[in-house]
């Protein structure tokens, strides 16, 4: 029997997903099949013979991951499919393919990566930051700003690696100083492809207590778009073509979501209203987040000692009129 070979063939595969390695052979009886990759020492990843798998000498790190195309194996197919691929399984492989009338060996490189999915943007203390995680191979993160600042911004960038062997990135950057009105942007990219998040600065806003306020966001009613409080509070989602979900603890202050995302809300008191609020909304590359400092003013009108001691009590002031009112009833009987 003759050995017949071929080049390699580049196979890419997404981290944690399933991947085909192909392999043909020229098909006939006995077949034998091997795959095994040629890491210094020759790792098994699996074997077919005597019309079935035979996994008795399998490698544990390939362990309920590998499968072959059964039905396909006697018309010359002997592709193996890899699940939840890792870092570790990058390298060569061999698929070695025998039959009484010839043996083949055929060589696959397989190489992961891990492409950036998501990358969160705040601002806090006029600091922007900007996280992404779980990439391979590594990224870099760039800022850009608008309008342009005069100066160059103090900025920094942190790498890690996890112990899967995928990277995090954390990049801050300062803001000009007092800025109310500048849209700063950062970039994680790596060869696989590229996310954008943009920090949109809303100036801030001012309003009495006990009124409607209208937070303005520009989504199209097709983005994906939560509104959040505080960096970590949600206070509501919508997807797109969906009903708008509302957070149990804000369907009081929620009085309504345009189509442009724009919030209606009712405000409280200072304590309870007053912030940062957050539009955003989250395209299929690119997440836009506007940042809204809302300041509340107490309505002098409003504040009078009876709603001071309603807050103190938990109690709503009405209902402390009302007793007011009845005692006072009570009494001049
Ligand atoms: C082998 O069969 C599988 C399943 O049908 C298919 O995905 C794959 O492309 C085939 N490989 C080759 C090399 O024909
Ligand atoms: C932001 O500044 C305030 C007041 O200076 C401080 O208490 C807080 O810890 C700072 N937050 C962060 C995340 O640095
Ligand atoms: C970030 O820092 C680098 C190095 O100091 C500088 O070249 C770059 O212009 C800074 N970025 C911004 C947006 O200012
Ligand atoms: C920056 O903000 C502070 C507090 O809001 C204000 O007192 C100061 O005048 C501002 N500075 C500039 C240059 O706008
Ligand atoms: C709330 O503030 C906005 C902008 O500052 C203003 O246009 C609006 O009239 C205010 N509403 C109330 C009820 O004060
Ligand atoms: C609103 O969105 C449009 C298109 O998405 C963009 O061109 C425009 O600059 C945005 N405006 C603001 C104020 O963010
Ligand atoms: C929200 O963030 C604040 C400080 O930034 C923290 O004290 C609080 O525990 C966080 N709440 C939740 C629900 O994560």
């Amino acid at each position: 029997p003759g050995a017949v070979q071929s080049e390699d063939t580049q196979v890419g595969c997404v981290f944690g997903g399933s991947c085909v390695l192909p392999c043909r052979f020229q098909p006939n009886s006995d077949t034998i099949l091997h795959w095994v990759k040629k890491d210094g020492e020759d790792v098994h990843v699996h074997s077919y013979y005597d019309d079935q798998d035979q996994l008795g000498y399998q490698d544990p790190l390939y362990k309920g991951r590998t499968s072959l195309f059964h039905d396909q194996i006697s018309g010359g197919n002997a592709s193996l499919g890899l699940a939840r691929v890792n870092l570790q399984d990058q390298g060569k492989y061999l698929c070695y393919a025998s039959t009484s009338q010839n043996n083949q060996e055929t060589f696959v490189i397989l190489t992961a990566r891990a492409p950036v999915t998501r990358v969160d943007i705040v601002l806090v203390n006029n600091t922007v930051t900007c996280k992404s995680g779980g990439i391979y191979p590594i990224p870099q993160l760039t800022w850009s700003v608008s309008p342009r600042p005069a100066t160059v911004l103090q900025n920094t960038t942190e790498v890690h690696e996890d112990d899967q062997g995928l990277y995090d990135i954390s990049g801050s950057l300062r803001t000009v100083y007092n800025d109310t009105e500048s849209t700063y942007s950062c970039s994680v990219q790596n060869e696989h492809g590229a996310r954008k998040a943009t920090m949109r600065l809303h100036p801030p806003m001012e309003n009495l207590s006990r009124s409607e306020v209208l937070l303005p966001c520009n989504a199209s009613g097709l983005d994906y778009i939560t509104w959040t409080f505080n960096h970590n509070q949600t206070i509501l989602r919508r997807q797109a073509g969906q009903e708008v979900v509302v957070e149990t603890e804000w369907q009081q202050h929620v009085r309504d979501l345009s189509e442009s995302g724009s919030l209606l809300l009712y405000v409280t008191s200072s304590a309870q209203s007053e912030g940062t609020y957050r539009c955003t909304l989250r395209y299929a590359d690119e997440e836009d987040v506007t940042h809204i400092e809302l300041k509340i003013l107490e309505d002098p009108n409003e504040e009078g000692s009876s709603s001071t001691v309603g807050i103190i009590l938990g109690v709503d002031p009405v209902i402390i009129l009302i007793i007011a009112i009845n005692s006072l009833y009570i009494i001049n009987r």
